[in-house]
């Protein structure tokens, strides 16, 4: 296997929102490595043109994983092999997804209930993609009743997988009640492979406490990263300096700096998307900035009741210029 790095500091992979534009932004902005959004594997493997949109990666690809979702070790291991000669060097596999439409076909966080299907699984990938960096998301089992993360971190290490992304949430909790990083920290302590954390970072010092908590390899941001790509660069920042410290300036603390960032993927977005798709793509990131933001409710209305990337753009000028011209936010993003 070649050498592959991914760094510390994760852009997880969100149906939805982790498209080619949000993951280039991320990239600038201090993401060390990003992953598609789920793809099916049958999609994949039928060339299905909606499938293709979403692997697009342009120059990022050296630093992009794809990830994958599939029930057969047949079907997923010829979707990696496909993959791998693609481009993409890293690749990995669902086995966290909640949602009910993958579920029940036996894909996603299904696969926890069935460790037999889930070794089959990752022993044929990474027989079929040998040169491939190949991991694994999961989550810590599929309910209370039937908790089996360190029974399923260790096979994908005995069948050589590369690295673990793991959310301490059970697929019944789906979003709900809290991410139970001590199990993150059992993990980490009963497998030699790197576990990187997901779940509940929402801000830079939250990775760097779970970080701290776990001894984990690295960290991955999700919801945290929706409308605020700058919380990679920030989190290196307080990372490299040991803590959040008075002595170390924080990274894009001026408002208007994040909004100009906000432009560009506004920008990125509606080039990719055109007008008639792009606005909406960009929605879950202008609600994310301004949610708890002083002054923003009429801002987030108007949001509601933009059609395109123009007035996208627009309800961020006015931000910059009228409501914040001299302000600074909070450093932690
Ligand atoms: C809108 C949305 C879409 C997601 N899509 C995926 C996905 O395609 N694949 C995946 O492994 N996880 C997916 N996740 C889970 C995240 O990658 C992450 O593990 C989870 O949100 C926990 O991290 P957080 O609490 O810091 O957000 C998704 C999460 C959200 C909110």
């Amino acid at each position: 296997m070649s050498e592959i790095s991914l760094g510390r500091c994760i852009l997880a992979p969100m149906a939805g929102i982790t498209g080619y534009p949000f993951r280039k932004i991320s990239l600038k902005y201090g993401a060390e490595f990003c992953f598609t959004e789920m793809i099916s594997s049958e999609g994949f493997l039928r060339n299905d043109k909606k499938t293709l949109e979403l692997l697009e990666s342009g120059a990022g690809i050296a630093k992009t994983g794809i990830q994958l979702f599939g029930n057969s070790a047949a079907v997923l291991s010829e979707a990696a092999k496909k993959a791998f000669d693609a481009g993409f060097k890293v690749i990995d596999v669902n086995a966290g997804c909640p949602v009910k439409k993958v579920v029940k076909t036996g894909a996603g966080s299904a696969l926890l209930k069935d460790p037999a299907l889930f070794a089959d699984i990752a022993c044929s990938v990474r027989k079929s993609v040998k040169d491939a960096f190949f991991t694994v998301k999961f989550r810590s089992g599929f309910d209370f009743n039937s908790v089996n993360f360190i029974e399923i971190g260790k096979i994908a290490e005995d069948y050589g997988i590369n690295a673990l992304f793991f959310h301490p949430r059970t697929r019944s909790q789906m979003f709900g009640g809290a991410a139970d990083h001590s199990q993150t920290k059992k993990l980490k302590e009963s497998v030699r492979i790197p576990v990187y954390a997901s779940g509940d970072v929402f801000t830079a010092d939250d990775a760097l406490n779970i970080m701290n908590y776990t001894g984990a390899d690295g960290i991955m941001f999700a919801r945290g990263a929706v409308g605020k790509p700058w919380i990679f660069g920030d989190y290196l920042n307080i990372s490299a300096a040991g803590g959040r410290s008075e002595k170390k300036a924080p990274y894009m603390t001026v408002m208007s700096d994040k909004i100009d960032i906000l432009l560009e993927l506004n920008e990125e977005i509606s080039s990719f998307y055109g007008e008639t798709r792009g606005f909406n793509v960009m929605k879950p990131h202008l609600y994310n900035f301004l949610k708890g933001f002083k002054g923003s409710k009429e801002l987030r209305a108007a949001v509601n009741n933009a059609k395109s990337g123009k007035e996208n753009a627009e309800i961020l000028e006015i931000l910059k210029t009228k409501i914040a011209p001299n302000e600074y936010s909070e450093p932690a993003g």
